[in-house]
């Protein structure tokens, strides 16, 4: 049985899209419940939708085999996973934003509003530059309008919620997507099951 974590909502949905074009059918998971294991015994398998933001770490303690995670959290997290394949969903981007008319003073701390703390650390280290960060949950848009900080570090996906909120993208940190992810003693004892189940992913793909 391969014990697999789904991202709850849209990004979920196209990953177990995937996962049952791969062969690895659970019909009972698309039924409207607020059920969150579905087993299908038949077919070797076993989903749990978890929180997008938990699934490595079902994975990385072992309580699931395999997951789908988006390259923001694995690079916030850095958990202790295998990075198997990316399934090419999910498809954004991490960047700096900040308001049209911000002019920055690179003598100042820049202040950097974000859900993504050790990115954003990771990304101005690397600049050299100091910076406060100033942790949000969402809405990160409204920070930089409301003067709570100079710069945003967040995910843009079409645009819109920028465009929307009068600011501009100033550079990308990386490009982001749906990977599939397995722990470690899972991708020991059961490689081959996990490597059948790739073969049958990239088929799909
Ligand atoms: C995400 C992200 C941006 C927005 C980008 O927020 O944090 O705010 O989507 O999408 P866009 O480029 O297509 O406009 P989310 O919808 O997850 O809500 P949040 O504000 O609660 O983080």
């Amino acid at each position: 049985m391969l014990n697999i974590a789904l991202p709850k909502g849209r990004l979920g949905e196209k990953a177990y899209d995937l996962f049952a074009r791969a062969g690895y059918p659970c019909p009972e998971l698309l039924s409207d419940s607020r059920k969150l294991l579905f087993e299908n015994p038949q077919q070797g398998v076993c989903y749990f939708w978890v929180k997008p933001a938990d699934a490595a770490i079902y994975v990385a303690r072992g309580v699931a085999d395999l997951g789908v995670c988006g390259k923001d959290i694995l690079m916030e997290q850095s958990p202790d996973v295998y990075e198997l394949m990316d399934l090419g969903i999910g498809r954004c981007r991490m960047d700096v934003a900040a308001m049209k008319d911000f002019a920055d003073d690179p003598a100042r701390t820049l202040r950097v509003a974000t859900k993504f703390p050790r990115v954003a650390r990771w990304w101005y280290d690397a600049l050299g530059r100091t910076i406060d960060i100033i942790q949000l949950s969402g809405s990160i848009e409204l920070a930089p309008l409301l003067k709570l900080s100079d710069v945003i570090v967040d995910i843009v996906e079409t645009g819109a919620t920028l465009r929307e909120n009068g600011l501009e993208s100033r550079e990308t940190l990386f490009d982001i997507s749906a990977r599939l992810i397995a722990g470690r003693a899972a991708y020991q004892f059961k490689q081959q099951e996990i490597e059948t189940l790739m073969n049958r992913m990239r088929e799909a793909l």
